[in-house]
């Protein structure tokens, strides 16, 4: 059977990287998560002291680039694949909200997005993935076969992204969580380069008041008529 490109792009949190696990499994194809790329670099611009709440050192994260080496590896416990910095799991430390509240910033930097849009390119090369971010349908794959576009309020996204915290033990407060959801919306919203928007073919589901078996289904029927 043919393989397709599926592009998943949306605000943070609207359970983009969960359905793109599912339709992975379900189809053998590749889960490519852009969003924990850009985390990465973050991790590593943080571990360098190139960033903190006063000050970002740009100059020093773009010169360094090249020293930046992101890569994935398929966990079978976890059944999808974990991102390596320089060799190194760092699938936990990524998902913080100290990550969280700094990586709109770095990825908002031109340099970054070329360096990690190649990486993309490359990974998507022989189609049978699926890629989800925040312009993959319009910037890194605008030949997608299929584009969806994720929606859902800012308080239903932030109460999934505190639940998920809570869960693994981080000390946050719900408020806290919200705040970052909606300053990063607007960042990534309003950023000149690769901001996100709805690509014109994309199709838009809210998933606001979807069950994840209602959501895969209508995915997977979208699915079937492109396939
Ligand atoms: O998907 P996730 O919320 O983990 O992405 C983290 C951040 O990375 C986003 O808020 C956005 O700033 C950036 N991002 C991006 N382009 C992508 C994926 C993520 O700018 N394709």
């Amino acid at each position: 059977m043919q393989k397709i490109t599926i592009a998943i792009d949306g605000f943070s949190s609207t359970g983009k990287s969960t359905v793109a696990k599912q339709l992975a499994k379900h189809l053998g194809y590749i889960y490519v998560d852009s969003g924990a790329m850009y985390r990465a670099v973050t991790l590593y611009t943080m571990q360098n002291g190139w960033i903190d709440k006063d000050h970002f050192d740009v100059v020093a994260l773009v010169s360094n680039l090249s020293n930046v080496e992101i890569s994935f590896k398929f966990n079978p416990n976890l059944g999808f694949a974990e991102v390596y910095l320089n060799g190194k799991n760092v699938e936990k430390q990524i998902r913080t909200l100290e990550v969280s509240s700094y990586v709109s910033k770095v990825a908002a930097i031109p340099e970054v997005r070329y360096q990690l849009v190649k990486q993309q390119h490359q990974m998507g090369k022989d189609k049978g993935v699926v890629m989800d971010g925040r312009d993959i349908g319009t910037v890194v794959f605008p030949n997608a076969e299929l584009k969806l576009f994720m929606t859902a309020s800012a308080e239903t996204r932030a109460q999934r992204r505190y639940d998920e915290l809570i869960e693994r033990g981080d000390n946050i407060t719900y408020e806290d969580v919200l705040k970052n959801v909606r300053e990063r919306d607007y960042i990534d919203s309003n950023r000149e380069n690769s901001p996100l928007v709805k690509a014109e073919d994309a199709i838009e589901i809210d998933n606001s008041n979807l069950t994840l078996d209602q959501q895969f289904e209508k995915i997977l029927n979208l699915v079937n008529t492109r396939l």
